[in-house]
Parts: structure tokens; sequence; C-alpha cells
């Protein structure tokens, strides 16, 4: 399959090429006699044009044979895909807009837990833990948005730390956050002590750290926790959310909050609302398969959401029926139970969103993308292909909506510039829908991980990246790059 790719975007390099000169040729200004017998002579030379590309036409054809003969030995059968979905341009997939089910009590109960230790002189640091898509960053975000939590700290901070938990990278973000602004402060902890001295004083400070990895006691014990501790008032918290014991009991002062799995109705509730939210009819037969697919997300919300969306294309018994005797949840457990549930969901994208799912993992984790830029990074890399008189954007918005809708793309929201009279939308992807796409596609990377060589380089076709970062890495690749976003 690799290989196959790799011959199918040298093939579209050439075409590129073709229609590059062909462009190249229609824009050419003046054609003396002079000029047209000069040009033999030049790089853009008709004949050395010619000779070039038959030569690269001639080794991409020959790459392809190679491979159809290779894959008849195997006596692969064509298979058409199933048919794709009918373009909605009306979609209203972005409306996620807090469909949260079953975590009223959890919230209050966190809620109640962190007023309580409004005359603790010490730092209270409260853990969230449990497994992956299980709901800590949205149970994490209920509470922290909460009216009377919002009333209760005199300063809220949210920061997602994820694999970067860097003191003085950690206490910039507090800062910035606290301040509004940029933090330009050399890497001094000194000189950041006393900025965040300054910016928190002795306000009762609410900080959520999501998703924490770190398992090195000394940068919390020695570094982080110190100098927390020497601002803000009584009652000040962090709470933290990671998927690792471990993680919290490095950090925890108070008792790690353990939020338990959907109960089967609510379960039920949110993989329904998804189900049957758009065309497909609540029926009683589908009713009952639905209630058995439910039942092998074992209570976890991403997986319910996920299903939810998927079923929600499905509009026959049998469809739905196939699905529900797929082993997924049956055998696999923790992280693998779960990127099973969203592997599946992923299998029955019609390709080019495939294409463009995966394509999103250029970004790194947690990176706040742009849907404008998004869409015309799809289209550029020839990912969303002319349909009728549908318009290349509005298929490419489509293809956004649904993504969302089926919970590979998340959190959209809209950011307005009221100085610019300017707005536009952005989204993220969750975590594991992040290692899902790097898990089927090794195509795309981060810079970091090519420098840190995480990413066979000859497998990456498309990179983000700094001008700064562009220097640092020239000469990783082997092959050639197709798109890279900076
Ligand atoms: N109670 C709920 N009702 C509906 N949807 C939920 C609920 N809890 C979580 N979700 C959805 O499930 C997905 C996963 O939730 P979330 O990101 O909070 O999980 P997590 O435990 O923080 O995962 P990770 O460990 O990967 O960070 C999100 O898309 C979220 O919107
Ligand atoms: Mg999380």
């Amino acid at each position: 399959m690799k290989d196959l790719k790799a011959v199918a975007y040298e093939a579209d390099d050439v075409l590129d090429d073709f229609e590059y000169e062909a462009l190249r040729r229609e824009v050419k200004i003046g054609d003396s006699t002079t000029r047209k017998v000069l040009g033999y002579f030049t790089p853009h030379s008709p004949l050395l044009f010619r000779v070039t590309m038959s030569r690269k036409l001639g080794d991409v054809l020959k790459k392809i044979n190679d491979l159809v003969e290779e894959m008849n030995k195997f006596g692969l059968m064509e298979h058409t895909e199933a048919p794709q979905l009918p373009y909605r341009l009306t979609h209203s997939g972005l409306d996620e807009s807090a469909d949260i089910f079953g975590r009223e009590h959890d919230k209050e109960v966190l809620v109640k837990l962190m007023l309580d230790q409004h005359d603790q002189q010490n730092l209270q640091v409260l853990p969230i833990v449990g497994m992956g898509g299980l709901g800590k960053t949205t149970l994490a975000k209920m509470v922290y948005n909460d009216p009377i939590v919002q009333k209760h700290f005199q300063l809220k901070m949210w920061h997602c730390v994820s694999e970067n938990f860097e003191p003085i990278s950690i206490v910039k973000s507090i800062i910035e956050l606290a301040t509004n602004r940029k933090c330009d402060l050399p890497d001094s902890i000194e000189l950041l002590r006393r900025r965040l001295e300054g910016v928190i004083d002795r306000k009762r400070f609410l900080l959520v750290l999501d998703d924490v990895w770190n398992e090195d006691d000394n940068k919390w014990n020695e570094h982080l926790r110190p100098l927390l501790n020497s601002v803000g008032g009584p009652g000040s918290i962090i709470v933290i959310t990671t998927r690792n014991r471990r993680v919290a009991s490095i950090m925890e002062t108070l008792q790690p909050y353990k939020p338990a799995c959907l109960s089967e109705d609510e379960s039920w509730e949110l993989f329904s609302k998804r189900a049957f939210g758009r065309d497909v009819q609540e029926q009683e037969d589908l009713v009952t398969i639905g209630k058995c697919i439910v039942h092998k997300c074992k209570g976890l919300p991403l997986a319910l959401k996920t299903m939810g969306g998927l079923m929600s294309s499905k509009h026959q018994v049998k469809e739905w029926e196939a699905i529900a005797r797929s082993n997924i949840g049956d055998s696999v457990k923790g992280k693998d139970e779960i990127l099973s549930i969203l592997k599946l969901s992923y299998k029955h994208l019609p390709s080019e969103m495939k294409q463009c799912f995966t394509f999103c993992a250029i970004f790194c984790k947690d990176y706040e993308m742009e849907k404008d830029m998004l869409i015309q990074l799809w289209i550029a890399n020839g990912f969303i292909q002319e349909e009728g008189t549908i318009e290349l954007s509005q298929k490419g918005e489509f293809v956004f909506n649904e993504l969302v809708w089926r919970s590979f793309l998340q959190d959209v929201k809209t950011i307005l510039f009221r100085s610019l009279d300017y707005d536009f939308v952005v989204c993220k992807m969750h975590d594991l829908m992040h290692d899902l796409a790097k898990d089927v596609s090794s195509e795309c990377a981060t810079t970091e991980e090519l420098i840190q060589q995480k990413a066979p380089s000859e497998d990456v076709w498309h990179v983000q990246i700094s001008e700064g970062e562009l220097k640092q890495i020239s000469g990783s690749f082997k092959g050639e790059l197709r798109s890279s976003n900076s």
C-alpha cells in the first residue's frame, strides 16, 4: 500500500509539472523569433521539458506496471466503494454544543470539594483520573465553567499540558493566561518567579492542567510546585486530568477523582442522539441492534459518540447488523479497545474523507486548526475531487462538517476579531483520534517527530514547519515533500 501511495503521489507530481508548464507557456510574454530560439537553450526549453518529462512519465508507468503485476500475484479483486453520502450543503454538523450526559453529579461533587478548600493555606492539587476517552477533560471543563466556580476563584486558567511538562514553559503559559499577553521573558526561573508573583499576587486561583503525562517527580517537586506554592491566596487549586494513576500520585494533595463509565441508559442517550440525529429513523429493529452496539462501547463517551456518528450514515438494517457483529471491544483492553472502535468508524469513511482526516496529523496534538485553511490544504493536495456543479470549497465544507459529526474533529468554535470585524472557525482533534490518524498513516509528521527521528522520513509526505525549523531538518528527507505548512 505504501508503495502504491508513493507512486500515486509521484504520478500526481508529474501531472502537476505538465499543468504548470502549460500555464507558464500561456502567460509567457512576447514571442519574438530570437526569444523562441533562445528559449531552446534555457531550463524551460520545450525540448528539455519533453525529454525530462517523458523519462519521468516512463518511470512512473513502469512502477505502476510492476505494482499491478505484484498485485495480480495475490489474486486481489477490484472492490467498488460503498456509494458516497449525498452532499448535504446545509448540514448542521457543527452543532455539537454541550450534549453532555450523566456528569451532573460528578460535577457537583467536584465543585463542592473545591469550595471546601477555601481556607487551605497550601496549594491543593486535585487529579481527575481515568482511561482515554472517558470524559475527564469534559468533566474538568464543566467544573471550570460552573458559575459558582467562576465566582469563587479570582483567577481562572486552563493550560493543556500533553507531553510538554517543562516547568519553564508551563510558568510562561500561566503568566500569559493571567495577563492575556505574550510573555517574552528569557528562560530564567528567577525572572519568571518575580513576574508570576506580580501577576498572581495573593489572588485565589484555579489552574487546570489538562492531560498530564509527567512521571518525573523532580520536575514537579523541585521546580514547579515551589514556584506555584509561593503565589496565590488561600483555597487556590490545581486540577489535573491524567490517564495515569502514577502521574496523579506525584502531584496530588487531594484524593484523585475517578469518574465512572456512563450507565447503559446514559450511553444510549448519547449514542442515539447521534445515530438518529439526522435522517435515520429510530425504528424498533434498529433500536435493538443499536443497544448491542452501545453495549460494546462499555460506557466510553468517545466510543459512543463516534459509533453514533457512524451509524447515522447507515440506513439499512443489514448494515447495522454487520457492524453489531464486528468484534470491536470483545477481546482487547484499555487504549486498544477504544482504538479498535475508532478504527472501525474510520474504515467506514469515504476514501476522500479518510485522506482529509489523516492529513490532520500534520499538526501536533491539541493544535487549534483553522477550518478555512484546512479546507484549502485538502483542496491543494487533491484530496477533494470535483463533482458535478458543486464547488470544491463547498465540498470541503461538507467534508469538514461530516468529520465533526463523526467526532473525527471536535471542539469547533468561532473566534471573533472585533477590531478587524472578522471571524473564523477553529477546531481540534481528540488526542485518541490523533493517535488513530498516526496509526493508519505515516504520511504526516510534525517537525518535532522528524527532528527526534520518531517518524521514518522516507514515509513522510506532509509536514507542518516553521522557517527556523526548516533549516534544522533540511537534509533529513530522502524523498520529496508534498506539503509543508508554515
Ligand atoms: N458525558 C458525556 N456526554 C457526552 N459526550 C461526552 C461525555 N464525556 C465526554 N464526551 C465526549 O467524548 C469525547 C472524549 O471526552 P474527553 O476528551 O473529555 O475524554 P478524556 O477522558 O479527557 O480523554 P483523554 O484521556 O484522551 O484526554 C469528547 O469528544 C467529549 O465531547
Ligand atoms: Mg482529556
